[in-house]
């Protein structure tokens, strides 16, 4: 018989449990050596429904997140509130001796983002991006393709999110002073990422952008058939389209599309990115591979893809911060990627506000 202790479980708790908290509380419910250790939500009907289903102590659940955090003492933290409130629970909880993963995107601005890997490194903790994407095998393929040099050097990347008719009417997606902004930091962030991870994640150095309300905002289109109709049209100020082109510094370039509201041929969410190198490209979404082969322009595709269901990319993405907190191992997302995406985003939106100048990214 062995001597050694068995390992105490990772100790986590859950800020915001709302739509997309299910998700972590499922996978982390399931994952080996986790204790779903606290719950923190101002709506504690909701709050205490969450907890019985996901075996939490009714008594460790507080409707105020500071107050969980010193009675719960977790080991980490998943944040899953609205945007504005990423930088303050993430800092909060971080400066209560716990590692944080939060959701995407990583917070309202760069000012904020650079204020949470302050409070990381002032605490010796580890902070996490929730970029799922990473996971999926499509990006894997992607990665792939370029670290074997069958790109080349790439030089752009094109990069859509775009939704027909798709303005959440739940939370506060309309908001610009909660969320930060509109498609481009809650949807377009995701391929955005995804994006310049599989570029390699160069450094931004400047940006042009311009941004749209012409749809957020209006009764009449709130009414018109569509999965998600009768937003909140009064409280909207965020755009409901945003174009940037970013530039980087090993002079590569993106260019990205998002919108909520967008009159093209799809009714779902289209959102996927290519990239374009010296030697080939490739396509997300499809997997295709563009290249030249004995003096022929080949077009290719792998006659298997794994698909990843929604439910793998949380699976995948909570169990690689539990093993790196646990373990050591690297993190897939770590906070200084989620620092780059913010600072894009933050400079599109500056562009667009002031008159679509190009602005320079420090
Ligand atoms: N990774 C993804 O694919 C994905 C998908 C959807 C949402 N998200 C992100 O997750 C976050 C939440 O989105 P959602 O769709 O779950 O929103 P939601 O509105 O369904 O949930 C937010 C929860 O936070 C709670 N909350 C609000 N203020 C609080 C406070 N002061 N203290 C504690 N709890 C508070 C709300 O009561 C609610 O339960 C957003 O940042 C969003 O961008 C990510």
């Amino acid at each position: 018989m062995s001597n050694t202790p068995p390992t105490p479980p990772v100790r986590v708790a859950v800020i915001g449990v709302g739509g997309i908290a299910n998700q972590h509380l499922k996978a982390l419910h399931k994952l080996d050596g986790v204790e779903l250790a606290g719950l923190a939500d101002v709506n504690e009907q909701g709050m205490h429904a969450k907890a019985d289903e996901y075996e939490v102590d009714r008594a460790n659940c507080y409707t105020d997140y500071q107050l969980m955090l010193e009675a719960v003492k977790p080991d980490a933290v998943s944040v899953c509130t609205p945007n504005g409130l990423h930088a303050p629970n993430s800092i909060a909880a971080l400066e209560a001796g716990a590692h944080v993963i939060v959701e995407k995107p990583m917070a309202m601005n760069a000012t904020e983002a650079k204020a949470m890997i302050d409070a990381a490194q002032r605490n010796d903790r580890k902070l996490v991006i929730g970029f799922q994407f990473r996971y999926d095998p499509k990006t894997a393929f992607v990665v792939a393709q370029h670290k074997a040099g069958l790109l080349g050097d790439i030089r752009f990347g094109r990069v859509w999110a775009l939704r027909r008719r798709g303005i959440p009417n739940w939370g506060v997606f309309g908001r610009k002073d909660l969320q930060g902004g509109g498609p481009m930091i809650d949807i377009g962030v995701h391929a955005l990422e995804m994006c310049h991870y599989a570029m390699g994640s160069p450094k931004p150095v400047a940006a042009v952008g311009m941004t749209d309300t012409y749809m957020g905002n209006s009764e009449e289109a709130s009414k018109v058939a569509c999965k998600w109709p009768n937003w909140d049209w009064e409280s909207y100020t965020v755009e409901d389209l945003a174009v940037g082109h970013i530039r980087f510094e090993n002079g590569a370039v993106i260019h990205i599309e998002s919108s909520f509201a967008a009159h093209h041929e799809h009714a779902s969410t289209t959102m996927d990115f290519q990239l374009m190198g010296t030697r080939g490209g490739v396509k997300w979404g499809s997997s295709e591979l563009f290249t030249d082969l004995n003096g022929y322009m080949m077009n290719g595709k792998p006659a298997f893809m794994p698909k990843m269901e929604w439910h793998g990319y949380f699976d995948a993405k909570l169990g690689n911060f539990i093993t790196h907190i646990r373990d050591d191992t690297p993190s897939n997302a770590p906070a200084h990627h989620g620092l780059m995406v913010q600072q894009m985003i933050d400079a599109v939106y500056r562009s667009a506000d002031e008159g679509g100048n190009e602005v320079t990214i420090d």
